[in-house]
């Protein structure tokens, strides 16, 4: 199989680094592409570095621009690597432009598109993240939801079944395996007191309005603790656009920071404040209090698991709630000890399993649906004694959903039915 992989801004390099290692290991030769939507050393290379991947075999080089500009350049300089390689399946992770960009010159050309972190909904249509992993969901032949309820949300848009594997996130795997390399390697504590909270930002409905951001910084003003800022150069342009910089000169503002560095860093933290996706999760897989800095979350399941509370943007509840994680004391501890929901750190293992044997089954070819003989129903059926007993897998029809007790679960090939049950079916 001949994989093409676009990875193109630091948290892509970070979250496809376990699939590119895997193939690695079992010799499966891909074609590494980044588009150039992160093209500053410390945001693109140092990433290569210290994750020890190899340099792209191309680089599209899109820059920075408007969401239009950086999608459509991206989009028809892939359309020609794609003609050129020819790949079996292109694979891309993630919610950025260069994913929207990537799903949607593969499949136009016919080409199956697999999409790492599928799923995930934050159901704001104000984020240009949202607009992107819906549409490269829709474009997707393979679907690689992290966790039971992305899978859920994909099946409420109508993806089969079929297309979907719950496999965790690869996040884990990059955490676990590089962690213990930033303890030996990286000095960042000795540069900084022993207690601190971490801040990262660079959401653009945060940082771009003035209105947002000045209560941001209005709250961490006033927070006493020692905050390390590595700052995204969004975000330090913006704080310079809107005169708001020197109101931080009391916290650590520091430079974007290498992988190896920030992962230490954040996993002795204290707590974390941040609007970023990835943080969140790695937050709850190294145990640290998080505080999203946003009105919604794309990862619901970091909240439930008592690991992150969302905080909203303005100044008066973020510091509320910095207030309430940091001095309950039975809350803190709560959320110390919750448990990681995004699988055991095998993701990327699996992720590649299961592409190299859909190739070999020609599972990832783009097929057209035969109404000739009929269209396709979705119906909710009760699980009657017929039913009752019956695996999935053995059906001969597809399962969307079951419900039970008011509660949506995914259909396993291997789940049992069950009388009293409600089932959403696909008859072709
Ligand atoms: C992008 C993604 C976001 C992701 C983030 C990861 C989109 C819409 N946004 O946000 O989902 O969470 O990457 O960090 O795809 N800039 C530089 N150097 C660079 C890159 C950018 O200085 O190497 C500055 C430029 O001023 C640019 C701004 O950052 O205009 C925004 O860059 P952009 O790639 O559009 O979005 P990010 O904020 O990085
Ligand atoms: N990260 C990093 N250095 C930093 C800030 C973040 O290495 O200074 C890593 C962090 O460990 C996480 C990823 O970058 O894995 C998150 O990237 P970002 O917040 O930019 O994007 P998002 O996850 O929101 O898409």
């Amino acid at each position: 199989m001949k994989p093409l992989i676009v990875a193109s801004t630091r948290p892509e390099l970070i979250k496809l680094s376990p699939v590119m290692r895997e193939f690695d290991r079992r010799g499966v030769k891909y074609v590494f592409v980044t588009t150039g939507q992160h093209y500053d050393k410390l945001l693109f290379k140092t990433f290569i570095d210290d994750l020890e991947l190899r340099e792209p075999d191309y680089d599209i080089k899109v820059g920075s621009g408007s969401q239009a500009y950086q999608t459509s350049l991206a989009m028809v300089e892939l359309e020609k690597i794609m003609e050129g390689e020819k790949p079996d399946v292109t694979i891309a992770e993630g919610d950025t432009n260069s994913v929207l960009s990537t799903s949607l010159a593969a499949v136009k050309l016919h080409m199956p598109f697999a999409h790492v972190e599928a799923g995930l909904r934050s159901y704001d249509r104000n984020m240009p993240e949202e607009i992107n992993r819906i549409l490269a969901d829709h474009c997707s032949e393979a679907l690689f939801a992290p966790t039971e309820k992305a899978a859920l949300n994909l099946i409420n848009e109508a993806i089969p079944p079929k297309k979907i594997h719950i496999v965790g996130n690869t996040v884990v795997d990059a955490t676990l395996q590089n962690l213990a390399i930033a303890r030996r390697k990286s000095r960042i504590l000795e540069k900084f007191p022993k207690e601190y909270l971490v801040l990262t930002l660079h959401r653009a409905e945060n940082v771009d309005s003035y209105k947002t951001l000045k209560g941001i910084v209005d709250a961490l003003t006033k927070i006493k603790e020692n905050i390390i800022f590595p700052v995204h150069p969004r975000t330090e342009k913006m704080l310079q656009k809107f005169k708001l910089l020197d109101r931080l000169k009391k916290k650590f503002l520091i430079q974007p920071l290498g992988y190896l560095d920030f992962i230490l860093l954040l996993s002795r933290a204290k707590a974390v404040l941040t609007d970023s996706g990835g943080i969140q999760e790695e937050a709850v897989i190294l145990k640290v209090p998080c505080i999203t800095l946003r009105n919604t979350t794309e990862r619901p399941e970091t909240v439930e698991a008592g690991g992150n509370v969302l905080a909203g943007v303005e100044g008066s509840r973020i510091l509320e709630k910095v207030d309430l994680v940091l001095n309950d004391r039975k809350l803190y501890k709560k959320m110390r000890r919750a448990k990681n929901p995004f699988g055991d750190g095998k993701t990327g293992k699996r992720i590649v399993k299961i592409l190299l044997e859909k190739h070999e089954k020609g599972e990832l070819e783009i097929s057209s649906p035969d109404f000739t003989q009929g269209f396709w129903k979705r119906e909710f059926i009760a699980v009657d004694s017929k039913l009752h007993g019956k695996k999935i897998r053995n059906l001969n029809f597809d399962v969307l959903k079951i419900i039970e007790n008011e509660r949506e679960k995914y259909p396993y090939e291997d789940a049992k039915l069950k009388r009293g049950q409600v089932i959403e079916i696909l008859r072709r």
